[in-house]
């Protein structure tokens, strides 16, 4: 490990000692046989542009085992990022994955549409219900008394099993579990441990390539990871941003102006080394084919939609070289047939070292889960979250994490 360089503070181990757990839930359940119904946060935030099921299928153990304790399940998640006027727009709904959901748990599955404030928890008798989309109430996103009183009635128990939307301080999140005895789910606690063995007592060298759009939406956690990372490597339209701050002209990439000086300065002060494209995949759209170009001869009215191919041998360079690695973000517009060419060989190498016992791999994101394909079960570890999963590795607490951790009184919140 460097001087001086950050090392991340969790560790997996103590944070499942220190939350209420399944097998907590569990005994809970059989001391307690009033138990009928199990509020599940889940999430159900899938990506609509690429198909990635792996959010459901990460809730399938879970929901399936409380199935077995006689419990009937009560689902609850987001669903995008809805304004309130968004209520009747069928694109916010939850019933786009209903069909998914009852595919991948085997189970019939009966979706309520009516506001949870206007139907009674009673009503609701199927062994597995979705309620409609949380962010069509105003209180989730203010993490709000009265709505988490609300959405607590509709369990007896509540489970966290959104280890992905932990993160944020949503009332289906934190304020719930002031309300109802609250449990962590078996695909949280594996993100958790998943997630920490990797990053705790990192093995060096150690290599993040952060993709993605936005610097914007990453901004700290691409601060503290080039902190703790030896090589940073940025890709997606994210390194037009960087690339543009230092003078380069990419013509008709998409860049963010107002991150510039962010952008220096995460490339002045840092410890990592970072890594930036030399060259591109461009084109005039994304249905045409593309060519390769370096950065500094960019024709008109192209834009970058690939990292090219130096770029490409760079990076195999230095995971040949890396013990450790870590990649959120898509590395350019990997869903168009013209612009995967670097992310399926940079997927192809990763799972080969990982495979050969010389990599370790974390991959998070759902859409760095979509662009590596086949490839999930070749890493080393793969989380279904994307943000959370940022802000867990820089170090951050998440307030999902931090709302479940036992203080056994809260088990008497609420009489059954
Ligand atoms: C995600 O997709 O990362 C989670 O579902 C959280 O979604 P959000 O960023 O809209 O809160």
């Amino acid at each position: 490990m460097h001087v001086g360089m950050a090392q991340s503070e969790h560790k997996g181990d103590m944070i499942i000692m220190a939350i209420r757990t399944f097998e907590d839930f569990q005994n809970f359940v059989f001391k307690n046989k009033n138990i009928r119904r199990c509020l599940v946060r889940c999430d159900l935030n899938l990506p609509s542009d690429v198909e990635d099921l792996s959010r459901v299928y990460a809730i399938k153990d879970t929901v399936l085992s409380i199935l077995d304790l006689g419990l009937n399940v009560i689902l609850i998640s987001h669903y995008k990022r809805p304004k309130l006027e968004d209520i009747v727009n069928p694109k916010f709904s939850l019933i786009n994955v209903v069909n998914s959901v009852k595919k991948i748990l085997g189970v019939d599955v009966h979706f309520e549409k009516a506001s949870i404030f206007d139907i009674e928890p009673e009503s609701i008798s199927g062994k597995i219900t979705i309620l409609e989309n949380l962010r069509f109430y105003e209180g989730e996103t203010k993490n709000d008394e009265e709505l988490s009183k609300r959405l607590a009635r509709f369990g007896d128990v509540y489970i966290n099993e959104a280890f992905s939307v932990s993160h944020r301080a949503h009332a289906s999140v934190c304020a719930v579990t002031q309300h109802i005895p609250s449990f962590a789910g078996k695909s949280f606690q594996k993100e958790i441990c998943g997630i920490s063995s990797v990053i705790t007592d990192i093995t060096r060298p150690f290599s993040a390539i952060i993709g993605g759009s936005k610097v914007s939406s990453k901004i700290d956690v691409l601060k503290r990871i080039s902190n703790i990372a030896d090589y940073l490597i940025i890709a997606g339209a994210m390194a037009n941003t960087f690339l543009s701050a230092k003078g380069i002209d990419l013509k008709n990439s998409m860049v963010e102006k107002e991150q510039f000086k962010t952008a220096i300065d995460i490339i002045e002060n840092t410890t990592a080394k970072i890594i930036l494209p030399i060259d591109f995949t461009v084109s005039k759209d994304l249905d045409t084919n593309g060519k390769n170009c370096p950065i500094e001869s960019i024709p008109e009215k192209y834009s970058c939609f690939d990292i090219g191919e130096k770029t490409t041998a760079n990076i195999l360079d230095i995971i040949k070289s890396s013990k450790t690695l870590l990649w959120n973000g898509a590395l350019g517009a990997f869903e168009f047939a013209n612009f995967n060419k670097a992310s399926d060989i940079i997927t192809n190498f990763i799972a080969k070292q990982t495979k050969s016992g010389s990599l370790i791999s974390v991959i998070g994101g759902g859409e760095t889960i979509a662009s590596i394909g086949n490839h999930k079960s070749d890493m080393s570890f793969v989380s279904t979250a994307g943000g959370a999963f940022l802000e867990f590795v820089s170090g951050y607490k998440l307030p999902g994490v931090n709302a479940l951790t036992t203080e056994k009184d809260l088990l008497k919140a609420r009489p059954l």
